[in-house]
């Protein structure tokens, strides 16, 4: 299957990334803006969830009317940045379960090294969207993905803020029935694997370490 790659352009997300990258942000607010943003991307990465009709009685009469046809979901955010996200996705689902893998890149190789993976034990029913911020060289997402669908889930898409071009061919060539969705697609890596221009080390401009 052909990849779907969706760069979310409203206003509103675009208005606060610029935020987010901005170096004067501090870490109170890039959390803020973290949630917000994740929030409004779940809006549209769930724009394919199916309806089913159901009656309603509303003041003046009966009519049918729509709902979300019992799916089940799960959000599975990359430590720790991921974590960010999670709140502003609850938000908008809050039934939905949430799973955890731990990753962290090798600051010499660039390679992710996998220290946790928690899932929710019925994956096999569940839409799963997992969270990242930052999807770089791609190595964390490749991995964290191929580590969930040995669940095999109902279905999987990929959610992050800023992508780098190096990390979309190498995702969408490993998960080509993967869906991505960002916020910003950048110009390119530099010599230590950040994204250009992106929004610096997201970890810790969230948990305001270093
Ligand atoms: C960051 C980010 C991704 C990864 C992206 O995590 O949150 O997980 O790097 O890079 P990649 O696409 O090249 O794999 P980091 O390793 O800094 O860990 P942290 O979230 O714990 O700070
Ligand atoms: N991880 C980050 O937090 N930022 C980058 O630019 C690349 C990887």
């Amino acid at each position: 299957m052909e990849n779907q790659v969706f760069v979310m352009d409203h206003p509103l997300i675009q208005h606060k990334l610029t935020h987010l990258r901005d170096i004067h942000t501090g870490s109170k607010q890039f959390r803020e803006l973290v949630s917000e943003i994740a929030n409004l991307m779940c809006y549209e990465a769930t724009r394919d969830l199916p309806l089913k009709e159901v009656e309603t009685e509303t003041p003046i009469c009966k009519c049918k009317t729509k709902v979300i046809a019992g799916r089940k979901m799960a959000f599975v955010p990359i430590l720790r940045a991921g974590l960010g996200m999670v709140d502003g996705v609850l938000n908008l689902i809050p039934a939905a379960k949430v799973g955890h893998i731990g990753m962290y890149r090798d600051p010499e190789t660039h390679e992710p090294v996998d220290y946790y993976c928690k899932l929710p034990h019925d994956l096999e029913k569940r839409d799963v969207i997992v969270l990242d911020p930052m999807l770089a060289t791609g190595g964390s997402a490749i991995d964290a993905v191929t580590k969930i669908k040995d669940f095999h889930p109902r279905s999987i898409k990929f959610m992050c803020i800023i992508a780098a071009p190096e990390g979309i061919e190498a995702f969408t060539k490993v998960h080509s029935d993967v869906p991505v969705y960002c916020a910003g697609l950048d110009e390119k890596l530099n010599d230590h694997a950040y994204i250009v221009p992106g929004l610096g080390d997201a970890g810790d401009r969230i948990f305001g370490t270093k």
